[in-house]
C-alpha cells in the first residue's frame, strides 16, 4: 500500500504541472458533458454475464440494493449441505479418539488427516455416500415399481429419446435406481440427532471475562455489578436454557480444546511460520466442519497451492480467478476464518446479490456458533451502522455491495476501520458494472486509502484485462484453469449438433445428429427440438434451458409439458403434489396456473416474476430432483447456485441484445455438479444467420471490465467526493486527486478519458456539488494556493450522503419532506408511503389509468386529500381514463409515484401479494420487488431525516413505517421473519405450531420441528435454528454490552484522574 500511495504521488506529481487554475475551470462549466452515460434500457431481463438486473417493469432502486432484491427476500438452501451433518458433528466430537486426535498439532498433512477421520468419525464421506445412495435407491425402485409402458399412440408424438427412456426404465429398473442415486443430491438423511443447545459457552466466558478497565472500583462495586450482570444473562437466556436438557460436559472440554488450538494457531500466525497447524492455521476442528457441512474432505490441489502462496501468507491482497465451479468459496472462507478467529479482527464478506447474502448467512451461522464469532447480515433493510462493537468475539459481517460501502463508512466515520482485518469481494468483475460497479469501487478505494492493514481478496470467473486490478488493489493474482467436472460444450445448427474445438478450423467439429422422431405438430410448435435435447436428460438428470425473456420462459415450459409423455407424470408423482401445495401454502392458496399445468412433469419456470417464497420452493424441489427441468433467464446464472447435467441456451440472446462472453460462460459455467456428475455438457441453440457472430463468441476472450466511477455521475463521483468530504478522508482538492489517482478509474484514465483530464473532471465534479448546496468552500484558508481550496459538507450534503441518496433526486426529497412538514396526513400509512416510494421506481412506472382512477375513487376523504396535496386531482386521473385531453400540467413523476404508493398501500393493508398484484395487473414478483425498493428507500429516508433538525418528526413515524414495509406482514411474524430463510409462508406455520418468537425458534429441535411443520427439510430445519441461534446470541451479547456500558464508572469521573495516578 505504500507503493500505491507513492504511486499516487508520483503521478500527482506529473498532472500538477499542466492542470488549469481552478478558477479558470470554475468559471466555464461544462459539467454536461459529465452526464450519466447511456442509460441501458433493455427491457425484460437481468443481464446475466454483467449481472446486472433490469426488466421493464422492474427497474433497479437507486441508492439501495432493492436492485437485487429481484429474488427478494428468498434464500436458497441449495449450495449448502453442511447443516444436514450438524448433528453428527456433535456425535463426532464426543468420540474420545477425535479429541486425542484434534489436539495433534504437529500434523498438517490433510489427506492422510482426513483419512484417518473418515475412520473414526461417524459419518465419513464414504459413508455418508452409501447412506443416502441406500435410501435413494430404495425411493427409486418404489418409483420404478409403479412405471408403465407409454401407451402407442402417444409414441408417435414424442422423441425417440422419450421412448429410449422409458424403455431403460421399464428394463432394468436397477440401473434408474444407480444412475439416479448417483445424479441426484438427495436431501434426505438418517442422520440421528442429539440434543439442540444454546451457545451457552460463549455465554459462559463473558461471565468470566474482562472488568480489566476499571482498576479503581471497590469490591463491593463489584460485586454488585457481577451479580447484576449475572442476573440479567441468566433473565436473557433464561428462556432459552429451559428447554436445554443436561449441561454437556463434553462441550465445554470441546470448546476448551477450541480455545488451545486457537491460541496456538495463533501463535503460528503471528511468527508466520512455514508451519501451519492443523489446518492452514486453523483448528483441527474447521476442517471438522468442513467434512461433516460440506462433505468436502479434501482441498483441491489449487485450493491448497493458493493457500499456501508466500504472497497469501504475508497477507498482501489477493485476486485469484477460476472457473465456475472451481471452488473459489473454500479458499476465501479459510482466509476469513484465519482472520475472525487467530488475528481476532472483523471481516466484511461483499456479494452481489441479497439472495446470496441469505444463502451465506444461512450456510456460515453453524460455524459461527461452533468456532465462536457472529455472522451479521447487512441486506436489503438490514444492517447495523456503525456494527456494534464486540468485546469479545469477531464478527463476519456478510453484505450486499451497497450495505458494504455505507458499512465501510461508518468504520471510517467512527475510527473503527483497522477493526476491520480482511474485506473479501466476491464476483470481483462487477467492479466494471454500472453504479453497482462504481459503489463497489468507490467501497474498496476508500479502504485502500485509509486502512494499512486491512487484506483484499477478490475472486471471479470472469476477467481479462485483471493488470488493471491488480494496479487498483495492488494485489497479487493467483488463476487456474481447474474446474472439477469436464464441461462439454456443444452448439446446435438444424439438427446438427456440434462440439465447440478451439483447435479445428472453425472452432467447431461434428458431434452427431439429433436423433428424434417428430410429429408434423411438433415440429411446428418445436423448431428448435428442444423437447428432443430435454428428452434425453430429464428426469434422471436436471436440465436447464436459459430463454431469452420471461414470457418465453413460461411458453417454453408449457410447450415442452404439452408434447412429454405421460410417464413423467409419475416420476416422484407424490413429491410434485407436495411442491403445489407448498406452492399454494406460501400464496394465499393461490397457484400459478403455468406452474399448475407443468410441475406434475417437473418443469417450472424460473424468473424475477415469481415472489420470493415461490422461487425458494422451486429451487428447494430442483435441487433434490423432485423438479428435473427449469425454463430460466438468464437470472439463474447470475450467482444462483442451481447445476445441471445439461445447460440448453435457447437463443444466443439476452432479451434482444447479443449474448456477451460473459454471459455465456456464466450460464454453461452451471453446467455439471461438483462431486456428483461426471461431466456436464451445454448447447447453444443457433440459427444459421448468427453462426458467425456465435463462433466468434466462443473463441474470443472474455470482455474488459472498465471503471464506472465518473460514467455514474450522481452514483459514482459526486457520492465518492460528498462521503470523502463528509467522512474528512481527503478535504481539499489536492487530496480528492490523489485519491482518484488511486482509484480503478485512476488506473484506466489513460483509456478512459478522452477529452478531459481526471484533474479537471475533478474540480467539476466538486464545483457540481457546491453549486447544488451539498459542499460548501472552507474560506478559512482564501490565502493558500488555489489548488488547496478545501471544502465541509453541509446539511444537505450529510443528510444525502448518510442516507445514501442518489444525488440526482437529494433535493426533490428535501422539498417533498419539507412540503410534508406543512399538512403530512397521518390519517392512513397512504401520505408515509408515498414519501418513501422510491424515486426512480415511479419514473419507470406506467400506471394503468383505469385502475387508477377505480382506486382513487374507493379512498377515504382523508386518503383523497393527499392526492390534492400532491396536486394530482380525481379530475385529472379521470379524463386520463377516460382518454381526454389535459391542459393543465400537472407532474408526471408525482402522478406516477402516487400511482405505486397505492399500490403499496393496498400491500400493507391487505399483506396479499397476489390480490395486489391482481387488482393492479402487475406481476406478483415486480410488486414484490416494489415492497423490497420501499423498504430499503425508507430507511434511506430515515437516515436523510435524522441529520437535519427540521425533520426530526419524521424519525419515530418512519422507524415503524421501515419495518412494516420490511415484513408486510402481521405484526405477530416479524419475530421470527428476523431469522434468514424464514419468509411468511413459513413464518405462519411455525408460528402456529407454537414456534412465536426468536427464543422459541433457538431453542427448538430440527427433529420436532420436520415432525411438526409441513413440507421442512431436514436441512431447512437445521439452517433456521442455527440462524436463530446465532440472531438470539447477538442479540443477548448486544444487550450484556449495554449493561456494562451503563455500569462502567466513566473515565473522566470526577477524582479518577488523580487517584489513578496517585496508584
Ligand atoms: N475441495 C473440494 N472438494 C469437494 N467439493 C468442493 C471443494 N471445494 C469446493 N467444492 C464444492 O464445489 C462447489 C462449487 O464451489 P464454489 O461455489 O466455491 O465455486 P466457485 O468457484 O465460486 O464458482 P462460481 O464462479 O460459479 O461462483 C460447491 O458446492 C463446493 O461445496
Ligand atoms: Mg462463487
Amino acid at each position: 500500500m505504500n507503493e500505491g500511495g507513492s504511486r499516487i504521488r508520483r503521478r500527482v506529481a506529473v498532472r500538477k504541472r499542466n492542470r488549469p487554475s481552478l478558477e479558470s475551470i470554475f468559471a466555464s462549466p461544462t459539467a454536461a458533458d459529465l452526464q450519466p452515460g447511456d442509460e441501458e434500457d433493455d427491457e425484460e431481463e437481468m443481464m446475466a454475464g454483467s449481472r446486472r438486473k433490469k426488466t421493464a417493469e422492474v427497474q433497479p432502486v437507486e441508492n439501495n440494493d432493492s436492485e437485487e432484491d429481484m429474488f427478494g427476500d428468498y434464500d436458497s438452501f441449495a449450495e449448502n449441505s453442511f447443516l444436514a451433518h450438524v448433528d453428527d458433528l456433535e456425535q463426532y466430537m464426543q468420540l474420545p479418539e477425535h479429541r486425542k486426535h484434534a489436539s495433534d498439532l504437529a500434523t498438517d498433512d490433510l489427506c492422510s488427516e482426513s483419512d484417518k477421520h473418515n475412520k473414526l468419525s461417524v459419518t465419513t464421506i464414504d459413508n455418508f455416500t452409501e447412506l443416502k445412495m441406500d435410501e435413494h435407491t430404495t425411493n427409486e425402485s418404489r418409483q420404478e415399481d409403479v412405471c408403465i409402458e407409454p401407451e402407442p399412440d402417444l409414441l408417435y408424438d414424442i422423441p425417440s429419446s422419450q421412448v429410449l427412456y422409458f424403455e431403460n426404465l421399464h428394463n432394468s429398473s436397477n440401473d434408474l435406481g444407480d444412475q439416479s442415486t448417483k445424479e441426484r443430491d438427495c436431501n434426505s438423511s438418517s442422520h440421528k440427532t442429539v440434543n439442540e443447545e444454546l451457545p451457552q459457552n460463549s455465554i459462559e466466558q463473558h461471565q468470566q471475562t474482562d472488568d480489566s478497565s476499571s482498576k479503581v472500583r471497590t469490591s463491593s462495586e463489584e460485586n454488585r455489578r457481577k451479580s447484576l450482570k449475572e442476573h440479567l444473562k441468566s433473565a436473557m437466556t433464561g428462556n432459552a436454557k429451559a428447554q436445554t436438557p443436561i449441561f454437556s460436559k463434553t462441550k465445554q472440554l470441546k470448546e476448551t480444546l477450541l480455545s488451545e488450538e486457537i491460541n496456538v494457531a495463533k501463535k503460528t500466525i503471528e511468527s508466520s511460520s512455514d508451519d501451519l497447524g492443523p489446518f492452514y492455521s486453523l483448528p483441527s476442528k474447521v476442517r471438522d466442519l468442513y467434512v461433516q457441512f460440506k462433505g468436502i474432505g479434501k482441498l483441491y490441489e489449487w485450493q491448497h497451492t493458493c493457500l499456501t502462496l508466500n504472497s497469501v501468507q504475508e497477507r498482501k491482497n489477493l485476486i485469484y480467478s477460476l472457473p465456475t465451479s472451481g471452488g473459489k468459496t473454500l479458499v476465501a472462507e479459510i482466509l476469513m476464518l484465519q482472520e475472525l478467529l487467530c488475528r481476532r479482527r472483523d471481516v466484511l464478506m461483499i456479494l452481489p446479490y441479497v439472495a446470496i447474502v441469505q444463502e451465506k448467512i444461512s450456510g456460515l451461522s453453524s460455524f459461527g456458533i461452533e468456532l465462536g464469532f457472529f455472522v451479521e447480515e447487512y441486506a436489503g433493510s438490514k444492517g447495523k451502522f456503525p456494527p456494534i462493537k464486540r468485546r469479545e468475539k469477531k464478527s463476519l459481517y456478510i453484505a450486499t455491495i451497497e450495505k458494504g460501502h455505507s458499512l465501510v463508512n461508518s468504520l471510517i466515520e467512527t475510527g473503527r476501520i483497522g477493526s476491520l482485518g480482511l474485506v473479501v469481494v466476491d464476483e470481483l468483475h462487477m467492479i466494471g458494472e454500472g453504479s453497482r460497479g462504481a459503489i463497489l469501487e468507490m467501497t474498496l478505494a476508500k479502504v485502500l486509502y485509509t486502512s494499512k492493514t486491512t487484506q483484499i481478496i477478490g475472486m471471479s470467473a470472469t476477467l481479462n484485462n485483471v493488470e488493471d486490478l491488480q494496479e487498483f488493489l495492488q494485489a497479487e493474482y493467483y488463476t487456474s484453469q481447474f474446474r472439477p467436472v469436464e464441461l462439454k460444450e456443444y452448439l446446435k445448427i438444424n439438427d446438427a449438433i456440434y462440439e465447440v474445438d478451439s483447435k479445428a478450423e472453425n472452432g467447431m467439429t461434428f458431434s452427431r445428429l439429433l436423433n428424434y422422431k417428430y410429429s408434423d405438430t411438433l415440429k411446428k410448435m418445436d423448431p428448435d427440438h428442444l423437447v428432443a435435447l430435454v428428452t434425453e436428460v430429464i428426469p434422471s438428470y436436471s436440465c436447464l434451458v436459459f430463454c431469452p425473456t420471461k414470457k418465453n420462459c413460461e411458453n417454453v415450459a408449457e410447450m415442452i409439458c404439452k408434447f412429454l409423455s405421460k410417464e413423467y407424470l409419475k416420476h416422484r408423482e407424490e413429491e410434485k403434489h407436495e411442491v403445489i401445495k407448498n406452492l399454494k401454502n406460501v400464496s394465499s392458496g393461490n397457484l400459478c396456473p403455468v406452474l399448475k399445468r407443468t410441475i406434475p412433469f417437473g418443469v417450472a419456470y424460473h424468473h424475477s416474476g415469481l415472489t420470493s417464497d415461490e422461487r425458494k420452493l422451486l429451487e428447494e424441489a430442483y435441487s433434490t430432483g423432485v423438479l428435473c427441468l427449469f425454463t430460466c433467464t438468464s437470472t439463474l446464472a447470475a450467482g444462483v447456485n442451481l447445476p445441471a447435467r445439461r445447460v440448453i441456451l435457447r437463443a444466443p440472446y439476452v432479451a434482444k441484445e447479443f449474448l456477451k462472453r460473459n454471459q455465456y460462460k456464466q450460464m454453461i459455467g452451471r453446467a455439471g455438479r461438483a462431486g456428483i456428475d461426471s461431466f456436464g455438457e451445454s448447447i447453444l441453440i443457433l440459427q444459421e444467420k448468427d453462426k458467425q457472430q456465435v463462433l466468434e463468441l466462443i473463441s474470443r476472450p472474455l470482455e474488459n471490465c472498465y471503471s464506472h466511477l465518473v460514467q455514474e455521475f450522481t452514483k459514482g463521483i459526486q457520492t465518492l467526493f460528498l462521503s470523502l468530504i463528509g467522512l474528512k478522508i481527503a478535504t481539499n482538492l489536492d487530496d480528492i486527486y490523489h485519491f482518484m489517482n488511486g482509484t480503478f478509474f485512476g488506473v484506466q484514465q489513460k483509456i478512459l478519458l478522452k477529452e478531459k483530464s481526471l484533474w479537471e473532471i475533478t474540480v467539476e465534479s466538486l464545483r457540481y456539488l457546491t453549486e447544488k448546496g451539498l459542499l460548501q468552500k472552507d474560506t478559512t484558508d482564501k490565502s493558500e494556493e488555489e489548488f488547496q481550496h478545501s471544502f465541509h459538507i453541509t446539511k444537505l450534503g450529510r443528510a444525502s450522503f448518510k442516507g445514501t441518496i442518489d444525488l440526482a433526486y437529494c433535493d426533490v426529497l428535501y422539498r417533498d419532506l419539507k412540503k410534508g412538514l406543512e399538512g403530512l396526513v397521518l390519517e392512513s400509512l397512504l401520505h408515509l408511503i408515498y414519501l418513501t416510494t422510491p424515486y426512480d421506481m415511479a419514473s419507470q412506472c406506467d400506471p394503468d389509468w383505469m385502475i387508477y382512477f377505480r382506486q382513487f375513487s374507493q379512498l377515504s376523504p382523508a386518503e383523497q386529500n393527499v392526492a390534492a396535496l400532491l396536486g394530482v386531482s380525481e379530475n385529472f386521473i379521470g379524463k386520463k381514463a377516460s382518454g381526454q385531453a389535459i391542459k393543465k400540467k400537472v407532474d408526471k413523476d408525482t402522478v406516477n409515484r402516487l400511482y405505486l404508493s397505492f399500490v403499496l398501500y393496498a400491500l400493507l393493508k391487505e399483506t396479499n401479494i397476489w390480490s395486489v398484484s391482481e387488482k393492479f395487473n402487475m406481476p406478483r414478483g415486480y410488486i414484490q420487488s416494489l415492497l423490497t425498493g420501499a423498504a430499503t428507500f425508507s430507511s434511506c429516508v430515515l437516515h436523510f431525516c435524522e441529520e437535519l433538525e427540521e425533520f426530526w418528526v419524521y424519525k419515530a413515524l418512519l422507524v415503524e413505517l421501515t419495518k412494516k414495509l420490511t415484513y408486510c406482514v402481521k405484526a405477530e411474524l416479524i419475530p421470527l421473519m428476523e431469522v434468514t430463510g424464514v419468509l411468511e409462508g413459513r413464518a405462519k406455520q411455525l408460528y402456529n405450531a407454537g414456534y412465536k418468537s426468536l427464543t422459541h425458534l433457538a431453542n427448538a429441535n430440527p427433529e420436532v420441528l420436520i415432525r411438526t411443520i409441513d413440507h421442512l427439510s431436514r436441512r431447512q430445519a437445521k439452517q433456521i435454528v442455527s440462524s436463530a441461534k446465532m440472531l438470539l446470541h447477538e442479540k443477548a451479547e448486544a444487550l450484556q454490552e449495554e449493561v456494562e456500558e451503563l455500569l462502567r464508572l466513566p473515565s473522566d469521573f470526577p477524582g479518577i484522574a488523580s487517584s489513578t495516578e496517585k496508584a
